[in-house]
């Protein structure tokens, strides 16, 4: 028998590692609440508490908790579990790595019992995790944020995931002033327009089998932000198209649809242009919105198939993908980025062009349309002038100063000929 050596990672230096593997902080709250979407809640809230040297945050949700067991499972890197299609996890990873991009002390708050008020609390450490290097999961915590957390399930089942010593979001030097509680009001404010975002479609309710879902942030209920203004009676729904990819399980769909949105001065309103325009702002929010079993992963740019242009900015495309295709697109642990299959991309190709093209129709239209309106300002300006000149000569001659106002309009006529014959002198 060959022999082998089981090289057990240092705890200690992988969790310092993996700190940094892209999140900010309110991509690390999505993954995060992807884990309390995935285990069915209806009510997600998330609450940023500001207190000199103890800020926290709490992501609670109302979803089937987890016991015991599951609770100290749901800690380890690299969570021991199988998924079902299209659900939201893949690697065992999320809870950690997402919640340790922002904070050095991660618990888990969770009750699964319907009946008994069993609530587990389970803790991971990054300061004993560094001076023990070991895996340790620490049981029964206490504090002020974990004592909330628990207030918070004594009536129903649910999970509190709870984030303590917020060294990336709140650096020692700026954990008691006025610049830490402004840098976690903007950051929740980021945290509500990211996840009305890329959660919009179980905010709406539109999502297959499941009701909708309601997220909070602090205690604020997030509207739907749907790229595709589908409540603006102008925008154009195209018809949707389906291409097969082959993946290792067999083949699968995937769905490609394109829409043209209203310019400005064809939307319900210029507030909600505004509103529509996006994180990026419409140049660099046009191109395709990719969803992986609903929850957006990827939120406008082209992916290589055409660049960004002023031209195209009201095209935008949704492009739908099963989890069985998780790895032809290269799903990142952090549910940000995938790319686009090579086939994919070919096949998109043609699309992509026609959407453009109608993308620039209608932004050619409403570039005319703009001309249009300037050249009847203009018009409505050029009556206005004339009656200043009517106006200007009736006044002059009641003056009998006709004289000095001829030669007046004689020196006009010379400096300023086109502001002369506007004024009808
Ligand atoms: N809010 C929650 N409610 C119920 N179970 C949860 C909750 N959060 C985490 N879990 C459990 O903990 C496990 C680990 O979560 P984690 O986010 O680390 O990994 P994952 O969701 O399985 O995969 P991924 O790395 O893709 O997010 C989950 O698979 C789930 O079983
Ligand atoms: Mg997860």
């Amino acid at each position: 028998m060959s022999r082998s050596y089981d090289v057990a990672p240092s705890a200690a230096r992988l969790t310092q590692s993996l700190r940094d593997i892209g999140y900010n902080f309110h991509t690390a709250i999505a993954d995060i609440v992807d884990n309390s979407v995935a285990a069915g809640a209806t009510h997600i809230n998330v609450e940023t508490v500001f207190e000199p040297n103890g800020s926290y945050v709490l992501i609670s949700d109302d979803g089937s908790g987890m016991n015991q067991t599951e609770a100290v499972e749901s800690l380890r890197f690299g969570t021991r579990r199988g998924y079902e299609l299209n659900e939201l996890g893949r690697f065992g990873l999320g809870l950690k790595t997402g919640s340790f991009s922002q904070c050095r002390r991660l618990t888990v708050v969770s009750r699964s019992h319907r009946a008994k008020c069993d609530v587990h609390v389970v803790t991971l450490d990054l300061n004993r995790v560094a001076r023990d290097d070991s895996w340790a999961v620490l049981a029964d915590e206490r504090s002020p944020a974990i004592e909330r957390a628990v207030d918070m399930l004594q009536e129903a089942p649910g999970t509190v995931v709870v984030w303590e010593d917020l060294d990336r979001v709140l650096p020692d030097r700026y954990a008691e002033n006025g610049w830490g509680r402004r840098r976690l009001t903007s950051l929740a404010s980021k945290t509500s327009e990211h996840l009305a975002m890329v959660f919009h479609r179980f905010i709406e309710g539109s999502v297959a089998h499941r009701s909708e879902v309601v997220i909070a942030v602090n205690g604020e209920k997030l509207q739907p932000w749907n790229p595709f203004a589908p409540a603006e009676p102008d925008t154009k729904a195209l018809p949707q198209q389906r291409f097969e990819i082959e993946a290792d399980g067999g083949s699968s769909f995937v769905k490609f649809r394109g829409y043209i949105l209203p310019a400005r001065d064809r939307f319900s309103s210029s507030e909600e242009f505004d509103r529509m325009s996006g994180p990026l702002k419409w140049n660099r929010q046009q191109g395709l919105y990719i969803y992986r079993a609903d929850r957006l992963v990827q939120h406008g740019g082209w992916s290589g198939i055409r660049g960004i242009d002023e031209h195209t900015k009201l095209a935008r495309a949704s492009i739908d993908f099963d989890t069985n295709l998780d790895e032809v697109f290269q799903i990142n642990v952090a549910k940000m980025k995938v790319e686009l299959p090579p086939s994919l991309k070919q096949m998109l190709e043609r699309p992509v062009h026609e959407l453009s093209v109608l993308a620039n129709d209608a932004y050619r239209r409403s570039a005319n349309a703009g001309d249009r309106k300037e050249a009847s300002k203009s018009a409505a300006s050029q009556v206005a002038l004339h009656e200043v000149g009517v106006a200007l000569k009736a006044a002059l001659l009641e003056e009998n100063d006709l004289p000095s106002f001829k030669t007046a309009v004689g020196t006009l006529r010379r400096r300023n000929p086109d502001l002369a014959d506007a004024l009808g002198l």
